[in-house]
C-alpha cells in the first residue's frame, strides 16, 4: 500500500456528534529504531514486543463546527492540559491530507495512562496510538461507501483499519505505529518479514512457545524528563560516523531474531537483545553532540543481571530504550524465580523502589463509552 491509500475521499458530513473510546498499549523494541528520514520514514527496520499493562486510555468527544482551522482541547488524567497541545496540532497537521473531515469538528480529547505520570515511561507510543486509533473509528462512522464493489469484507476492512491506523500513529511518533497490533510487531522495509516502512506489521514469522507471554518488568531507575528528546536523537543520526554500518547490522539483527523466534534459541535472542540495546547507547555515546543517557544504577542493574545469568541458567536479560530505565525481559517460566531477583536484588536501585510488571500483549482495543 501507498500513502496514497489512506486518503479518505468522501465522508458524510451530516454526522453532529459522536464519542469513541480506546485503549491502546506501550511496546519495547528488540531491534532498536533509531534514525528516521522525512515524514518519519525510519532509517531501518525495528521489531518490537507489544505491552500489556502500559498503556494510555483515551476517549475523543466529536461535535461538529462551521469555523475553519483545527479545535480541540486536551483534558489529561482529569484536568485541561495545555503542554500536549502543540504536539496534537503538529500531528493534526501532518494527517489532515489523509482525515480531510479533522476541521469539521471540535474534539475533546480526554486521555489517562495506566503507569504513573512522570515514571521516565515514554507515553509517545500509547498515546499516539490510541489517538490515532480513535481518529480511525472516527472516520469508520462517517465513511461513505469506500471500496469499488460498495462493500468491503470484514477482514479486509479489519486489515485497512489497522493498517491506516498504525500509519497514522506513525505520523505522530514513529514507534507508535507498532502499538496497535500484538504480539510481534515490525516495521521498516527489510528482506526477512513482510514489511512496511509506511506501518507496523504484526510479525509473519513462526514463533516458538519460548516466546510466548515473555515478561517485560521495567525498573524505574530515572523519572526526569529525557537528557534528549528523540527529535534531536534521531537527528543525530544523520552524518553519524557509524551509521551506515548502524543500519545495516539492524536488517542483520532482524534476520537473526526471526531464525531465534523460529527455533526458540533464548540464548541467541539474549545477544541480540543486549547488543541492540547497547549498540542505540553507543550510536548516542558516538554523535556529536554526544550524550550518555545511562545512569550508575543502570550499569548496576546491567551488571547484576549478568552476574545473575551466570550463577544460573537464567534467560533474562535487558534492554533499554533511549534513557535510564531498564526493562528486564525473561521467558514465563522463569516469572517466579526473576521476580524474587528483581526484587530482593535490583528493586533498590530504582526510584522508591518501584518497578512496573508487564508482559506480551496482543494489541489495541476498542473500549465501550
Ligand atoms: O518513536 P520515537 O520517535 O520516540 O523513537 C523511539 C525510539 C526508541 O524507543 C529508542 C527505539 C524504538 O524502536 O522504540
Amino acid at each position: 500500500m501507498t500513502a496514497q491509500d489512506f486518503i479518505l475521499e468522501s465522508y458524510n458530513s451530516n454526522i453532529e456528534k459522536g464519542k469513541v473510546k480506546w485503549s491502546s498499549p506501550s511496546n519495547i523494541a528488540l531491534v532498536k529504531y533509531w534514525g528516521k528520514r522525512q515524514h518519519q520514514i525510519p532509517e531501518n527496520p525495528s521489531i518490537s514486543f507489544t505491552l500489556s499493562n502500559c498503556k494510555t486510555i483515551t476517549e475523543v468527544t466529536y461535535t461538529k463546527k462551521e469555523d475553519d482551522g483545527f479545535s480541540f482541547d486536551v483534558i489529561f488524567e482529569g484536568e485541561k492540559n495545555e503542554a500536549f497541545k502543540p504536539k496534537i496540532q503538529t500531528f493534526f497537521e501532518r494527517i489532515e491530507t489523509y482525515m480531510p473531515f479533522l476541521k469539521d469538528y471540535h474534539f475533546t480529547i480526554e486521555t489517562s495512562n495506566t503507569f504513573p505520570h512522570s515514571s521516565g515511561i515514554a507515553s509517545s507510543a500509547s498515546g499516539m496510538s490510541a489517538l490515532a486509533l480513535c481518529l480511525m473509528s472516527i472516520e469508520e462512522k462517517l465513511s461513505v461507501i469506500q471500496s469499488p464493489d460498495g462493500k468491503r469484507q470484514d477482514e479486509e476492512s479489519q486489515d485497512y483499519f489497522n493498517k491506516k491506523a498504525s500509519f497514522l500513529a506513525r505520523l505522530g511518533s514513529g514507534s507508535a505505529c507498532r502499538s496497535i497490533e500484538g504480539e510481534l510487531v515490525v516495521w521498516g522495509q527489510n528482506e526477512s518479514t513482510e514489511s512496511s516502512n509506511l506501518y507496523g506489521i504484526k510479525f509473519d514469522g513462526e514463533v516458538h512457545p519460548n516466546f510466548k507471554n515473555y515478561q517485560d518488568t521495567i525498573l524505574l531507575v530515572d523519572k526526569g524528563e529525557k537528557q534528549v528528546s528523540s527529535t534531536v536523537g534521531h537527528q543525530l543520526m544523520h552524518g553519524h560516523p557509524f551509521a551506515t554500518e548502524r543500519f545495516k547490522q539492524a536488517h542483520h539483527n532482524l534476520a537473526r531474531l526471526k531464525a531465534v523466534f523460529a527455533s526458540g534459541d533464548l540464548d541467541s535472542f539474549v545477544k541480540i537483545v543486549e547488543s541492540e540495546a547497547l549498540t542505540l547507547h553507543a550510536m548516542m555515546m558516538t554523535s556529536m553532540p554526544y550524550f550518555i543517557l545511562m545512569k550508575p544504577k543502570t550499569l548496576e542493574i546491567i551488571n547484576k543481571i549478568w552476574a545473575y545469568r551466570e550463577s544460573t541458567d537464567s534467560h533474562v536479560c535487558f534492554t533499554l530504550d533511549a534513557g535510564a530505565n531498564v526493562h528486564v525481559l525473561y521467558p514465563e517460566n522463569e516469572k517466579d524465580s526473576v521476580l524474587r531477583f528483581i526484587k530482593n536484588e535490583l528493586a533498590d536501585y530504582c526510584q522508591n523502589k518501584k518497578y512496573i510488571t508487564d508482559y506480551v500483549g496482543k494489541g489495541a482495543q476498542l473500549m465501550k463509552n
